[in-house]
């Protein structure tokens, strides 16, 4: 069974064609910038455009940058601020004209590393960050997602976590690996202090460059790099869609 995983981010919106029973990519994947202000009708035109590259007429399931409830976006933190109270489902799906599953960007890494990655067979609590352009947090209960969990947000002298601590904010003030390390190890310390979780799984963007980090990290906490590393969130978007339309397991396509 495959369904065609997106991941909206800050910078690129990503898709491939997905084996949702291995999580395999099936297609190489395609990477549009994300337009300009990230603004509602200019999103949907670019992943019309991804689904009309894969000629894809199934199941389309989408992680997106915000708290989303039955498909309605209720924040915007790196968006337009136009998302919220969009039902970001119905528009996708107008564009597209299949069924879309829309979910968290985080809950759709964390769901595809639960099942397939660093997170398989791990019970407790369980933490996943994405690294990029926000702090994205996802968070499992002996597997189970609580979904929408928006720690990036916490605030850490004065300002929201992720204007201090993201991959974006890296780059944007030139810091070296060691100086946001230490920022990352602080956000690290107050999460855990408030959550106490069993395991720490970092994702997103910087997680290809784990090892030049992860010796500055000082948390008393099992702490591992994602291993479906940046495809993790459109390869949870095509699992979760794939539960979300259990019709697919008999072979028919929602809404055909
Ligand atoms: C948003 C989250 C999102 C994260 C990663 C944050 O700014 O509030 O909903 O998961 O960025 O994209």
């Amino acid at each position: 069974m495959q369904v065609l995983g997106l991941d909206v981010g800050g910078s690129g919106i990503k898709g491939a064609i997905i084996d949702v029973t291995t999580g395999a990519l099936m297609t190489p994947r395609n990477r549009v910038p994300t337009p300009e202000g990230a603004e509602p009708s200019a999103v949907a035109t670019t992943i019309a455009h991804i689904v009309h590259h894969f000629n894809w007429k199934g199941p389309v399931g989408c992680g997106f940058p915000a708290v989303i409830k039955a498909g309605v976006a209720h924040t915007a933190a790196n968006i337009a601020p136009s998302w919220v109270g969009l039902d970001a489902a119905r528009l996708f799906g107008e564009v597209i004209g299949h069924p879309v599953l829309v979910l968290n960007d985080a809950d759709a890494a964390g769901i595809a590393e639960m099942r397939l990655g660093a997170g398989h067979g791990r019970n407790g609590l369980v933490l996943l960050i994405t690294i990029g352009t926000g702090l994205g947090t996802c968070l499992f209960m002996d597997g189970h997602l609580v979904p929408n969990v928006e720690l990036g947000h916490i605030e850490i002298r004065g300002k929201d976590a992720e204007l201090r601590a993201s991959e974006a904010v890296r780059d944007a003030k030139n810091l070296s690996w060691s100086e946001w390390a230490k920022r990352f190890d602080e956000y690290l310390h107050r999460v855990s202090a408030l959550l106490w979780p069993d395991l720490i799984i970092l994702g997103g963007g910087a997680s290809r460059s784990y090892e030049k980090f992860a010796h500055h990290l000082t948390v008393g906490v099992e702490i591992v790099p994602a291993q479906l590393r940046n495809e993790a969130g459109m390869i949870g978007a095509a699992l979760a869609a794939a539960e979300a339309y259990p019709e697919l397991l008999a072979g028919e396509l929602p809404g055909s």
